[in-house]
């Protein structure tokens, strides 16, 4: 199947308040698929309808073939999902916190499969210091960790980055390209079109409830005015100033 996510027509409401108003996209296997909005544009209600926490009010959506709410438990065998807010125990070691998830998962041995990945994730040396003791950066690598276990197919990842530091940030946007590498389908959220435009084969854009623009990064910038140039009063550095004082400035005679 040529398919790992189809959505068509998704609907949405809480309430009086219209989230998801026809949401329309694909995503083929093995492609890293970025779906960026701002805050409160509906990209988590969406996730939450794909990866079954959450029944849609209309309009159809399936995992690898398997319709999300029809065939929950097979969706559900083929996915993992890293919410927006890390799902990492701090009071737990970072291997604790994969053996935890292995043993749920009640995957072939566990141990191996947590020194597999603490490797991976560059935590092998930190495996053993408390969760809760690490940087916000390793703890978002944790937790996709986690979300490997048992290797699913499709792979959500709502915010990966939202409240990193820049260094977390690189971290993560390494982990993410090495997950897309080993053949798995990701489809992520996020606020930044950077992010988007680092990461992601396809991007939709989520407005007021629609996919308003979707397509690779090229075809998206062609939808985008051309940049304009414009000339501003550069004010001189420090540096700059002392140049000038001290008589090697670039205009001193
Ligand atoms: N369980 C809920 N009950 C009521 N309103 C909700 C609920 N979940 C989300 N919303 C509202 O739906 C809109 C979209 O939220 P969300 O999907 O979290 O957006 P995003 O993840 O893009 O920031 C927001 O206005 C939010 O307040
Ligand atoms: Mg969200």
């Amino acid at each position: 199947m040529e398919k790992a996510i189809e959505v068509k027509g998704l609907r949405k409401s809480f309430k009086d308040i219209e989230v998801l108003k026809g949401v329309d996209f694909e995503v083929k296997r093995g492609e890293i698929f970025a779906l960026l909005g701002s805050n409160g544009a509906g990209k988590t209600t969406a996730v939450n309808i794909l990866s079954t926490l959450l029944k849609s009010d209309g309009g159809t959506a399936s995992i690898c073939g398997f319709d999300v709410s029809r065939q929950s438990g097979k969706v559900r065998e083929n996915i993992s999902l890293t919410g927006q807010f890390a799902a990492v125990d701090e009071i737990l070691t970072g291997r604790e916190n994969i053996l935890l998830i292995a043993k749920l998962r009640s995957v072939p041995k566990p141990d191996q499969v947590a020194d597999d990945l603490l490797k991976r994730f560059g935590l092998t040396d930190a495996a053993n210091k408390r969760a809760g003791a690490y940087s916000g950066g390793m703890k978002r690598r944790l937790d996709i960790a986690m979300s490997l276990v048992g290797t699913p197919s499709v792979i959500f990842l709502d915010e990966p980055t939202t409240g990193l530091d820049p260094q977390g940030r690189l971290e993560v946007w390494k982990t993410v390209k090495e997950l897309a590498g080993s053949g798995v389908t990701i489809l992520l959220t996020t606020q930044y079109l950077d992010e988007a435009e680092q990461l992601a084969d396809k991007i939709a854009i989520l407005n007021e409830g629609k996919i308003i623009a979707n397509g690779t990064l090229e075809e998206l910038k062609k939808l985008f005015p051309p940049a304009k140039k414009e000339y501003i009063e550069k004010q001189p550095t420090l540096e700059e100033i002392f140049l000038a004082i001290i008589g090697k400035g670039g205009q001193s005679k």
